[in-house]
């Protein structure tokens, strides 16, 4: 697929708000700050599109991008988990909203899983994994920042994590990547194509 023709498309703030549930999505998720919103960008090369480094906690949008041409593809930023200023409540209902969109969105192929290499497997990671798993679905990890890491310290980071997922190793995934240096895109892309083609 060609991910340079990706376009924003809406917003929404709940399931119900969503573009219609035909065709196929992917959906970006993790931590606030994790580096979502730059790996779309790093992945459609395009310097904007999602926007980064937003005040996290303030969005609670899913972005909804669409692949220009062929049958309805889309990519879809979701919003950042575990920022620690946002009230309990907030929380609470964001937990509601991607659980619900997780369960009951047809469309979605897969679950691009961001964490930061060098804070990987966080309580929520670990709660969207287990979310995942309820429903079979497929999900590719991507370790970014890996810029941030001297090479033998990332590749010590990346086998620690996929140790760590033995259990689920016909679902999940992991790989390096790191948007600033372009790093890991090719790989990405073609677990994208994996999900979106067919
Ligand atoms: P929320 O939307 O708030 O949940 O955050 P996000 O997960 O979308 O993170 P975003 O892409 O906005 O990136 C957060 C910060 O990390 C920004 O300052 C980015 O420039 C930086 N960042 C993202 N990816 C990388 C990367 O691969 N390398 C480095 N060095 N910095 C990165
Ligand atoms: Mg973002």
């Amino acid at each position: 697929l060609n991910y340079q023709t990706a376009r924003f498309l809406t917003s929404a703030p709940t399931l119900a708000q969503c573009p219609p549930d035909a065709g196929a999505e992917v959906a970006f998720a993790g931590r606030s700050n994790a580096g979502k919103s730059s790996a779309i960008n790093a992945l459609t090369q395009q310097k904007a599109l999602a926007r980064t480094s937003k005040t996290p906690g303030r969005t609670q949008l899913i972005n909804f991008f669409s692949l220009v041409g062929g049958e309805s593809q889309r990519l879809v930023d979701l919003p950042g988990y575990g920022y620690a200023k946002v009230p309990e409540k907030v929380k609470l209902e964001w937990q509601r909203h991607l659980a619900d969109y997780l369960r009951n969105r047809q469309s979605l192929r897969g679950l691009v899983l961001v964490m930061d290499v060098r804070h990987p497997l966080s309580e929520f990671d670990e709660m969207m994994l287990g979310w995942a798993d309820e429903q079979d679905m497929a999900v590719h990890i991507l370790l970014t920042k890996a810029d941030k890491l001297k090479s033998g310290a990332a590749k010590s980071e990346l086998q620690k994590v996929r140790s760590r997922l033995r259990e689920w190793e016909d679902l999940v995934s992991v790989q390096l990547f790191s948007s600033l240096k372009r790093e890991g895109v090719d790989a990405a892309q073609a677990k994208l194509d994996e999900w979106l083609v067919d």
